[in-house]
């Protein structure tokens, strides 16, 4: 019997989070720089077969459940093969996946039937010119046509991802929260996090997410609820009589620290104990031999601290350790 992945403060992590490409048909301001990247050459990225190499070695450690994002995950082509691959491995129970929605609609019905369980869809604004605004040039009507899509081929839960910006998209919070009233639908809001360069803006636009529930609660009376399966960093509350629920998620204003169960795998091929700091493993080089890729995400576990400190940073104040210089969409969230 293999050990548990368990880190040095008892928490244990049985959700692997894999970014299966750097690449994005968007440049959301929060995420990609306007003008692009240098993106991973695709040799260098880790091929299908890899990431299920990775996954059948861990699934005895306790992985049982997986997220897959990118950049955009569905870029790439075939991502259902991925999927179908993933769910054929004994102890994953949840394939669920990050994306922009964009090409959702075309491909809702074949990640469905590949084994994906559902989605986690990038929504920061209702109004088509100021989604394009903040994507770069998104359009709207698709990302609508790919959640209608989603709920017609059954996943559940569908969650809506905004990332709420002073100045930018704040005066939609009751949008949202009126969207949640007649869908059975989930809408987090999530504070702007400073990771990587997409940070630039991050000083004129963040928004700690109290502003959420001062508005909510000057229209309708809400409750806390703990109900929305796999709501990992999210605070959930309902509107009293909605069919669908809001999330809080703030890791700037209020980390969730304690409670996480989750590591990551990056395009390329690096385990990522936490999101915020730069340390990186890169398991490429031993996969197939799943004694050694085991004992290296234990290594990497070893190492993982006990939190971020993006708001020492940002105060300047002393911190201990290098915080990452990878993008946001080098990462997947
Ligand atoms: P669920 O399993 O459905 O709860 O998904 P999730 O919220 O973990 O994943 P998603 O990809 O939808 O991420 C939502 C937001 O939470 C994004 O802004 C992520 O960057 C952020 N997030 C996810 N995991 C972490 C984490 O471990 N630490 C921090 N600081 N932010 C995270
Ligand atoms: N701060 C908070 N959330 C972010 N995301 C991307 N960049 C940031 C950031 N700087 C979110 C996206 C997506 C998820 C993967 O991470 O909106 O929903
Ligand atoms: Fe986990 Fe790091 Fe995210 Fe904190 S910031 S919840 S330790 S991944």
């Amino acid at each position: 019997m293999e050990s548990k992945l368990i880190d040095p403060f008892g928490r244990v992590h049985d959700y692997l989070r894999i970014s299966v490409t750097d690449r994005c048909n968007l440049r959301c301001v929060y995420c990609m720089p306007e003008e692009g990247m240098q993106f991973e050459p695709t040799e260098r990225i880790l091929s299908y077969e890899e990431i299920t190499s990775i996954v059948q070695a861990l699934a005895p450690l306790g992985i049982r459940k997986l997220r897959l994002t990118g950049g955009e995950p569905l870029v790439r082509k075939g991502l259902d093969q991925l999927v179908a691959m993933l769910s054929a491995i004994p102890g994953i129970e949840d394939i669920a996946l990050t994306t922009n929605g964009i090409f959702l609609e075309t491909y809702a019905e074949r990640l469905k039937a590949a084994g994906l369980t559902r989605v986690n869809i990038s929504l920061d604004s209702l109004k088509p010119e100021r989604f394009a605004r903040i994507t770069r040039g998104g359009k709207l009507h698709r990302v609508l046509e790919g959640i209608k899509a989603s709920q017609q081929v059954g996943f559940k839960p569908i969650k809506l991802n905004v990332v709420l910006m002073k100045g930018v998209n704040d005066d939609e919070v009751e949008d949202f929260l009126r969207m949640t009233l007649e869908d059975p639908i989930d809408i987090r809001f999530i504070e702007y996090m400073p990771i990587g360069d997409s940070g630039t803006g991050w000083k004129s636009s963040y928004l700690p997410l109290e502003h959420v529930l001062k508005t909510c609660g000057t229209r309708w009376n809400y409750e806390s609820c703990g109900d929305v399966y796999g709501n990992g960093p999210a605070d959930s509350y309902r509107i009293v009589g909605a069919a669908g629920t809001f999330g809080l998620i703030h890791p700037v204003s209020s980390h969730f620290c304690g409670s996480c169960n989750r590591l990551r795998l990056t395009a390329d091929g690096n385990i990522k104990p936490c999101l915020y700091w730069s340390d990186e493993y890169n398991v490429r080089p031993l996969v197939g031999n799943d004694k050694a890729v085991r004992d290296l995400f234990y290594k990497a576990l070893g190492s993982k601290p006990e939190t971020h400190d993006m708001v020492k940073a940002l105060k300047g104040q002393q911190i201990n350790g290098t915080p990452t210089l990878r993008h946001m969409s080098q990462i997947g969230g």
